[in-house]
């Protein structure tokens, strides 16, 4: 492991042709996901959480929260139609991939990079609750706070964030960027 002290976080880099900045790095990332990792183990403690990442960006942040929750708890995924290489919400959204897990009865967690216009979570949401779940909850790494449109109750939020265009940590831009360990603001919007 001897290499990974000499990783250093990246100020900036150009991602699709654009320029983009640090935002959050991975130490302030790491420090919040396993805070709210703690305080899932405490919400859920004595019952078996069912996380539900969405796909594909919910993937890292899912992983990092999940290895936070000290308590039992199972994975499933879901995956919605993406807006494509856009930076900005189109709120059409379609389900490309179902859950396989059956989840009549169990507590749910949602678990979503970046909550936007709020659309693919109400989206989300609606599905899940056909389903008759005992309870459900929504985490969610990012909130835009100033761009969502509808009320959707997100229970774990790890930051809340201005209307800007971020990649890193699984989010993407034009299905790049998603490797990165950090999280990055793309420069003209900030
Ligand atoms: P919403 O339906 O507008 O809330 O958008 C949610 C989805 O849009 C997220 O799951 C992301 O896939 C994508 N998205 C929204 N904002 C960003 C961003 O700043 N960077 C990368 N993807 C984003």
């Amino acid at each position: 492991m001897q290499e990974l002290h000499h990783l250093s976080v990246k100020r900036s880099l150009t991602v699709g042709g654009d320029r983009f900045k640090i935002y959050l790095d991975r130490k302030t990332i790491r420090n919040r996901v396993s805070e709210l990792g703690a305080e899932i183990s405490t919400d859920f403690a004595g019952r078996t959480p069912i996380l539900i990442g969405v796909l594909n960006g919910a993937f890292m942040f899912l992983a990092d929260l999940m290895r936070s929750i000290d308590i039992d708890c199972e994975v499933d995924f879901l995956k919605l139609s993406s807006y494509g290489a856009e930076k900005i919400s189109s709120g059409v959204v379609q389900e490309l991939k179902k859950i396989d897990a059956s989840i009549e009865g169990r507590h749910v967690i949602v678990v979503e990079d970046i909550v936007d216009t709020g659309l693919s979570m109400e989206f989300i949401l609606k599905i899940m609750s056909e389903y008759n779940p005992a309870s459900l909850s929504v985490a969610t790494l990012l909130h835009k706070t100033d761009a969502t449109k509808v009320d959707v109750r997100l229970d774990y939020v790890g930051f809340r964030i201005k209307n800007l265009f971020v990649i890193g940590y699984g989010l993407d831009y034009g299905q790049l960027g998603r490797n990165l360990a950090d999280i990055y603001v793309i420069e003209d919007d900030s």
